[in-house]
């Protein structure tokens, strides 16, 4: 069975596919860590995020697992990897590596913004969290607080706004509900209610 979950940044989506995966047994790419990756790789070369050939081969490069996350999951990594995901040829790289974790036997639990739209759009069930950019901002101010970073709650809420409006605008995969997603606003559910409501979307056992 795969699992296709989209949505806006600290929406919960990558927590939901981690408990989902958990749940039924499934590996599970948290696919925004491959925009981060490769975003982290050409800064680290000194390169620019906009250079599109650089970014292709920072993205060539990228081993799938062993993700240093502690590198990868800041603010600043958030906002640079959604600038090298707005290059087409970027997130045709990574496109492949994304359809061969998604086609394993057992199937796969995968999160981004394109994965019901482009990358799986066979998926069995299909997600599609969102929750108000007040609230996303609070998790995420929360999230940073407990990794010791500033969380300064304004201009997480305006990294949020700018993120949201580059994501949901850019010409290739831009961020949106395929049609046959099921829609979850997480705003006023905590993790575990989240994870509950979603179970209500998955077929029957048995
Ligand atoms: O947790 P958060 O949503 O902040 O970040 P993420 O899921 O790691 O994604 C970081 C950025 O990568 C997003 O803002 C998107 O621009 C990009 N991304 C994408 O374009 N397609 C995906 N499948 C996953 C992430």
């Amino acid at each position: 069975m795969i699992i296709a979950i989209d949505g806006p940044a600290a929406s919960g989506k990558g927590t939901l596919a981690k408990k989902l995966a958990a749940h039924l047994g499934l590996p599970h790419l948290d696919t925004g860590l491959l925009y981060r990756a490769t975003a982290r790789a050409l800064l680290d070369a000194d390169g620019r995020l906009d250079d599109a050939r650089a970014a292709v081969a920072a993205a060539r490069g990228l081993a799938l697992t062993d993700f240093d996350e502690a590198r990868l999951r800041g603010r600043a990594m958030g906002e640079a990897a959604s600038v090298v995901a707005a290059i087409p040829a970027v997130r045709e790289t990574l496109a492949a590596a994304q359809r061969s974790f998604a086609l394993r036997p057992e199937g796969a639990v995968l999160d981004g913004r394109d994965i019901g739209t482009v990358i799986c759009p066979e998926a069995d069930v299909k997600i599609f969290v969102t929750a108000s950019p007040q609230t996303r901002a609070q998790r995420r101010a929360l999230e940073l607080a407990g990794r010791g970073e500033p969380a300064d709650y304004a201009a997480i809420l305006e990294d949020i706004r700018v993120r949201d409006e580059r994501d949901s605008s850019r010409a290739v995969a831009p961020l949106r509900a395929a049609p046959d997603a099921h829609a979850l606003d997480t705003t006023a559910l905590d993790v575990e209610a989240a994870f509950r409501a979603a179970l209500r979307f998955l077929p029957a056992a048995g």
